[in-house]
């Protein structure tokens, strides 16, 4: 018995030095000092020794036992400490990604433009988001029972027209023939509400960018030539454009800006309604009635105006086929761009 003891007194020796985690230290206990652990087996077969040799081996085993608690306590406080100082760190786990913000598509589209506007000589001018009916519609040549001013097109915050979300960037142009002298070459971005439905094609709230250049003798072959310009820069010189005449209260003449179908290039698809061309702006000469409101003389200036959905374009720059998913906030939609 007492051979034993000094072999399991060796063994535990030889395996405390090799403890270095609470992992090791569990076995160690498991294997030693449970109740069916090799420490406590001896004590069980100490009832077998002989009756003059009991004092001298429990006193043996007891200063083992004493030892390897000692031992095994200490270690635990050890390891405890280290583990508050020094956290478990697992070097094979991948590193943690660095989440990125950045700019909104429909913002890129803004900046972009803005930018080649800029370098074409625009300057910058914003205006307020809640209108009155006179900026939105009157003084844009708008007839008193024109559709536009319906309930259905407009989100009114006081009735009579006197204040409501506007529907267009075009009351800031008013602002801005109002407040400066002629020459005048700006553009106006900014957020515009209608009372729509939602839909891939169509929101209730979204961006435009008005243009707008009041010169002597501005020319339509000047507005043409300057959107022709912008939207080279804007898409690349292989891409299409046709004009359309069109109407507005406000421009005379009135054009309409296509460009071919970014997703089936012409052929005809779900986007362009089969038409395989996408309406990308309004625009036209503005109407003397507006240069006239607007304290400009309609005999000694003429000017050109045009506006920009922006989350249109932003479709056409990005390929994505519906509106929607520009504020739906997905970071797996946002991201790619
Ligand atoms: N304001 C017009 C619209 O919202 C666009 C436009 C602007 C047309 C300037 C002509 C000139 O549809």
């Amino acid at each position: 018995m007492i051979n034993e003891i000094n072999s399991l007194r060796a063994e535990i020796a030889v395996k405390l030095p090799g403890i270095k985690t609470s992992n090791d230290l569990e076995n160690f206990r498991l294997e030693y000092l449970v109740k069916k652990g090799k420490l406590t087996g001896l004590f069980d077969r100490l009832k077998d020794v002989s009756k003059e040799d009991k004092p001298v081996v429990g006193k043996e085993l007891n200063l083992l036992r004493q030892f390897t608690e000692t031992e095994f306590n200490s270690l635990k406080d050890k390891l405890e400490d280290s583990a508050e100082s020094v956290p478990d760190i697992d070097l094979t786990l991948p590193g943690r990604r660095n989440f990125t913000g950045s700019k909104h598509p429909v913002l890129q589209t803004i900046q972009g433009m803005v930018d080649i506007f800029q370098s074409m000589g625009f300057t910058v001018a914003e205006g307020p988001d809640i209108e009155d009916g006179y900026h939105n519609f009157d003084a844009l040549n708008f007839p008193p029972d024109h559709p536009a001013r319906d309930m259905q097109d407009t989100f009114f915050i006081k009735s009579d027209s006197e204040l409501l979300l506007r529907t267009h960037t075009s009351p800031v142009q008013i602002r801005v023939m109002k407040s400066q002298k002629p020459p005048i070459r700006c553009i106006m971005p900014g957020r515009v509400y209608r009372n729509e439905s939602i839909n891939a094609r169509s929101l209730a709230e979204f961006h435009q960018i008005e243009g707008l250049y009041i010169n002597k003798k501005v020319t339509f072959a000047e507005l043409k030539g300057t959107l022709m310009t912008f939207a080279k820069k804007m898409y690349g010189d292989d891409s299409k454009f046709r004009f359309r005449p069109s109407f507005f209260p406000f421009t005379e003449p009135s054009a309409e800006l296509d460009m071919s179908c970014f997703l089936c290039k012409g052929k005809g698809c779900r986007i362009c309604k089969q038409s395989g061309w996408l309406e990308i702006l309004g625009c036209g000469m503005v109407h003397p009635n507006v240069l006239s409101e607007c304290g400009i003389d309609p005999d000694e200036y003429s000017g050109y105006a045009f506006g920009f959905g922006i989350e249109r374009v932003t479709l056409l720059r990005t390929g994505m086929d519906d509106i929607r998913l520009l504020y739906e906030n997905d970071i797996r939609v946002l991201e790619q761009f």
